[in-house]
């Protein structure tokens, strides 16, 4: 049966207007005001946006981590991820030195196989760009449709790659059309100020901001940048927090380089003073890079606007406070680094950036799907409401009012790092590839339902 969303108005990353959405098996098959629709089930959208799904760039779903496991899986994550109106993911796949790609890829597809909700895709993290792995990735990229590849510069002896390893995959990835992500942090910078800290006996969750500062993140985003350049390639950096990030990637950006920048809600929303929060609560609060001082919240909020910041991503990688953040009491670099945002990232853009009159509403709609789409090969099948395009619909009430709470979210976690606050606009109804995944508040997806995704390579948007 058809579906006919009548009487919502259209939001594109281009345009706002009033017109129905007919919607036929998986895709938007019209739209318009004067519809020749024949039988359809008719929803009615009154007073209601019409969005294109969110799709989130950068997810951690059951991931090891920081000696523990993000506590959402492919079911909990995606459903949550649906609740907040976003229809597709894109999540990390780690790799280990000396492991082949494919087994790697092989382990993500069975976390995600028969449990996601909603759509999903891959990135693939380089440990070590030896030979193999370099040859491998032709493969990867052509089969598997994992087009984005992903260095850490931090967290040393974890997870951390060397400049080596970043300016190999860059080459590579410049003759095979996949983007690179880079985690921009000075990981020897930051070991160092880290094992000073604990020597002096500085163990608080403050001390994971103190030890990371934002020189650490602008250092090692400009370097990314120049081996980026001499590699003429394409970068994504993950995640920046601050002013000196966001200053290196301006400049790269005005000298017509190749380069993309993504932030996250909690670097837009919070700042480092609740890494202070009494009775370890400031725990909640850590995250990689970290927490910065608010005055850089204006000047993310100004590089959204300014399409110097491309995109916002949740970076979701939940712990519970109970027995995983709390494995950090007496050391803070034993907090596992991430927090729980899948579910808000929407919310939280739209409410403290559209309603505050920080970024338009079809610039809300660019950052949360029609540019990542852009940027990681999904487009137009998804990114936004046109004919053709798959029917992810988010049906979004903007006069709604609401209070974030843990009480009330769907992600399986049992803190929120937004807790109680106010916030305008709520998820209505969402639909993926044309089924009701939410519907009224209320879930109506099914595990399994969600499909692997393989991504075009990389075309400048
Ligand atoms: O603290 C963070 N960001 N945790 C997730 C892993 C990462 O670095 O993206
Ligand atoms: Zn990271
Ligand atoms: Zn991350």
């Amino acid at each position: 049966m058809k579906k006919w969303i009548r009487g919502g108005t259209v939001v594109t990353a281009a345009d706002t207007y009033q017109a129905d959405v007919l919607v036929e098996g998986e895709k938007v098959v019209a739209i318009g005001n004067d519809l020749q629709v024949g039988q359809a089930e008719v929803i009615d959208a009154t007073g209601l946006y019409l969005l294109p799904g969110g799709i989130d760039p950068h997810t951690h779903l059951a991931m090891p981590f920081g000696g523990t496991v993000t506590s959402d899986d492919f079911f909990t994550g995606t459903k949550a991820a649906a609740f907040g109106g976003t229809t597709t993911i894109v999540d990390f796949c780690l790799t280990q030195k000396g492991q082949s790609l494919q087994e790697a890829i092989a382990t993500w597809h069975e976390k995600a196989n028969g449990k996601a909700v909603v759509d999903y895709g891959f990135h693939l993290m380089i440990a070590d760009a030896n030979d193999q792995v370099l040859e491998e990735l032709a493969t990867v990229i052509d089969q598997e449709g994992i087009t984005s590849l992903k260095v850490f510069m931090a967290y040393k002896n974890v997870l951390m790659a060397d400049d080596e390893t970043l300016f190999k995959t860059l080459i590579r990835a410049k003759e095979l059309g996949a983007l690179v992500q880079v985690h921009a942090e000075n990981g020897d910078v930051i070991d160092y100020l880290t094992n000073k800290a604990l020597r002096e006996g500085n163990t608080d969750p403050i001390y994971h901001a103190y030890t990371r500062p934002p020189e650490a993140e602008g250092e090692a985003t400009g370097r990314a940048i120049a081996l980026t350049a001499l590699a003429d390639a394409q970068l994504y950096v993950v995640h920046v927090s601050c002013a000196d990030a966001v200053r290196r990637i301006a400049e790269a950006r005005e000298k017509g380089w190749n380069i993309y920048g993504e932030t996250c809600p909690q670097y837009l929303v919070l700042d480092i003073t609740d890494l202070d929060r009494p009775d370890f609560e400031g725990a909640k609060y850590v995250w990689s890079p970290p927490l910065r001082e608010k005055w850089h919240q204006d000047v993310l909020w100004s590089a959204l606007k300014n399409g110097i910041l491309q995109t916002v991503g949740s970076d979701h990688c939940p712990f519970n406070f109970s027995g995983q953040k709390e494995l950090g009491r007496g050391n803070f670099t034993k907090i596992p680094n991430g927090g729980p945002i899948i579910e808000d990232r929407l919310t939280l853009l739209y409410s403290e950036g559209v309603r505050q009159g920080k970024i338009s509403l079809n610039q809300f709609v660019d950052i949360s799907s029609t540019k990542v789409a852009k940027l990681f090969g999904m487009f137009p099948q998804k990114g936004t409401i046109a004919v053709g395009s798959d029917a992810d619909i988010v049906l979004f009430d903007p006069a709604a009012e609401r209070t974030i709470s843990a009480k009330t979210h769907h992600m399986n976690v049992d803190y929120n790092p937004f807790e109680g606050m106010q916030v305008h606009g709520e998820v209505v109804s969402v639909l993926s590839r044309g089924a009701f995944v939410v519907r009224e508040k209320e879930f109506v997806g099914q595990a399994g339902n969600g499909r692997y995704l393989k991504r075009a390579t990389f075309a400048r948007p």
